[in-house]
């Protein structure tokens, strides 16, 4: 993974305190539980009175009603504590989330398509999931756990201090042995938060192949290999879960090992009278107190280290290097007179995969321009180079007069429209669709008369809820349907030029004549590039350019590169043969 070293990473205290009203709830919730631990720490004290004044023949009503007070207000303090991290954690994972996601939308569809989309929602779904243990344990019941532990063994040593040497000898022995698990926990949590991406990335790609699934009668195949991912997911989280379950016994075994030592050492003590009775029994009862904190450091560390692995999965997503902007050169000045796009030896390569090599071709400022050529000639990734989906591996592109590089990624992109081979939609309504990229909302009579345009206004008018029908999961559109919609949204653009990857291949030929004269009409102040296969859509094009193997062999119009080039002879041949 190429990571950008001068990346913001996550971190967690800022993001927790970010602005003045999450520094008040955080104060708060840090006062309320030092009041609760205060309380907690009191009670023995006040337990001691009690019985001193019962030995003593004294009234226990006062102190008694202290130790109720004490206990209460313990418990109070610390849910409200409790409830205000709570919410200062959702803050931060709210902002969290929205950074992740607004950053994974910046990233290149490239990089974005080798993470795995379902990889990536695991991340700001599971992995952020595991990141609030870092407030709730991190930042304030861990610091305070370890405060009420040394207020404890300090306030027992005013007590008995042999027996609290002898006490905390025996949670070290404990604590040495914890730290070795918590070590482990930490590495067996990146694995199983890396095999829960896995898992999410597998179960989307075949969510998204359904109907290829369905139709191969493939799904029992599927489930099984889904199946194979989960059992990783499982045996991870096992490893994880094993560790992690040695926490509270250890930390258990380190309290009954302090009790019987103190209870032994105490009861000589006792005898010895250098020790009380209510004084061992106000020590006894710290011994007690002293397990709930200790075992929150124990647990909390462990929740910690997954916590931190799952925050090292959301910032390894935020140091990929978002789409670059060009660097604006003085240079760089759009010359009027200059072509609207020009290829000049542009090679290209996926994953280290030659595809276009040596590609040289000019599209006027005006007129329809067409690419041609066979299947897999590089057709569309030259589009995507337009666009700076991906840059070349050599050579330039000028678009406008000025090299692509050379253009902030808004600049270009507000110029050209671009239609891709897929025609996506997003889950939202007609109107949502449509007004896709503009800030200014269009009327309805706009958008009515672009529908119209490319023959989709009854379609659109027939949906339950016309312009406000959501799209994408009860209400679908066909194929040719889609291609109209995408076509519409470029109309509604203002782009200068447009760039359309088939824009013809699922309309029927009504449709396709409709959209010939819609890009004619385009063509005549616009840039407009169209690629297709059926000859019919763009054999009256001003200019063609005809591809294969990733190389221009041939330009002119129809008439000229029937002259001149075979290849070209050949696709006219084979598909007058095809419709006569
Ligand atoms: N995302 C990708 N990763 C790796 N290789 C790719 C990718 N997209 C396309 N290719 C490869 O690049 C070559 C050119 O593909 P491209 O999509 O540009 O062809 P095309 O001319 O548009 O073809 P078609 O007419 O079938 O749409 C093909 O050999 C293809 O396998
Ligand atoms: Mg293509």
């Amino acid at each position: 993974m190429r990571t950008d070293p001068t990346v913001q990473h996550l971190r967690i205290g800022q993001d927790l305190l970010r602005g003045r009203r999450a520094r008040r709830k955080f104060a708060a919730a840090v006062i309320l539980a030092l009041v609760a631990t205060a309380a907690g720490l009191a009670a023995p004290l006040l337990v001691k009175e009690v019985i001193s004044s019962y030995s003593r023949g004294g009234s226990i009503t006062a102190p008694a009603v202290l130790v109720g007070g004490a206990a209460l207000g313990s418990t109070a303090g610390s849910a409200a504590s409790g409830y205000l991290l709570a919410r200062l954690g959702e803050d931060m994972l709210f902002r969290i989330r929205q950074r992740v996601m607004a950053h994974a939308l910046r990233l290149p569809v490239s990089t974005v398509r080798s993470l795995g989309t379902g990889d990536l929602v695991a991340r700001i779904t599971s992995d952020a999931m595991l990141l609030r243990a870092v407030v709730d344990t991190g930042v304030v019941q861990l610091p305070l756990a370890a405060l009420t532990v040394a207020f404890t063994l300090l306030v027992m040593a005013t007590l008995d201090w042999i027996l609290v040497l002898v006490t905390a000898g025996s949670f070290v022995v404990a604590g040495i042995a914890v730290a070795f698990v918590l070590k482990g926990v930490r590495r067996s949590t990146a694995d199983q938060q890396e095999a829960v991406g896995v898992l999410a990335q597998q179960f989307t790609a075949h969510l998204s192949a359904l109907t290829t699934i369905k139709a191969h009668r493939s799904e029992q195949h599927a489930a099984d290999r889904l199946g194979d991912e989960a059992a990783a997911v499982q045996a991870t989280s096992l490893r994880a879960a094993r560790l992690e379950s040695l926490i509270a016994p250890v930390m258990g075994l380190g309290q009954q090992v302090a009790l019987v030592s103190v209870i032994t050492s105490g009861g000589f003590r006792l005898a010895g009278t250098q020790l009380t009775t209510p004084d061992f029994a106000a020590f006894l009862l710290y011994l007690l107190q002293l397990v709930q904190p200790a075992l929150v450091i124990a647990t909390g560390m462990g929740r910690l280290q997954a916590g931190l692995a799952a925050r090292a999965r959301l910032n390894d997503v935020l140091a990929l290097p978002q789409e670059g902007d060009g660097a604006v050169t003085a240079a760089a000045v759009q010359r009027q007179d200059e072509a609207a796009i020009v290829f000049d030896k542009v090679a290209f390569a996926y994953a280290g995969e030659p595809v276009l090599h040596h590609l040289s071709f000019t599209v006027p400022r005006t007129g329809l321009t067409a690419l041609v050529g066979p299947s897999g000639a590089g057709k569309s990734t030259s589009l995507a180079l337009i666009v700076r989906f991906m840059h070349p591996t050599e050579g330039t592109i000028r678009v406008l007069g000025r090299d692509v590089r050379e253009w902030t990624l808004d600049e270009l992109r507000h110029r050209i429209a671009y239609v891709d081979q897929q025609f996506g939609l997003l889950e939202g309504t007609v109107r949502h669709n449509l007004q896709l990229g503009r800030h200014q909302p269009f009327d309805d009579s706009s958008l009515t008369a672009v529908l119209e345009t490319v023959g989709l206004l009854e379609d659109i008018q027939a949906l339950p809820h016309g312009l406000e029908t959501v799209l994408g999961r009860d209400n679908d559109l066909s194929g040719g349907q889609r291609q109209r919609m995408a076509l519409a949204r470029a109309l509604l653009s203002d782009a200068e030029i447009i760039l359309f990857d088939e824009p013809t291949s699922q309309l029927d030929s009504i449709n396709e004549k409709r959209l010939r004269a819609v890009m004619d009409r385009l063509a005549a102040d616009r840039t407009v590039v169209i690629v297709a296969h059926r000859l019919s859509t763009v054999q009256h094009a001003h200019h063609i350019v005809m591809i294969a193997d990733g190389t221009a062999t041939a330009s002119g119009t129809h008439r000229e590169l029937l002259d001149r080039s075979p290849l070209y002879r050949e696709l006219v041949a084979s598909q007058a043969l095809a419709s006569g």
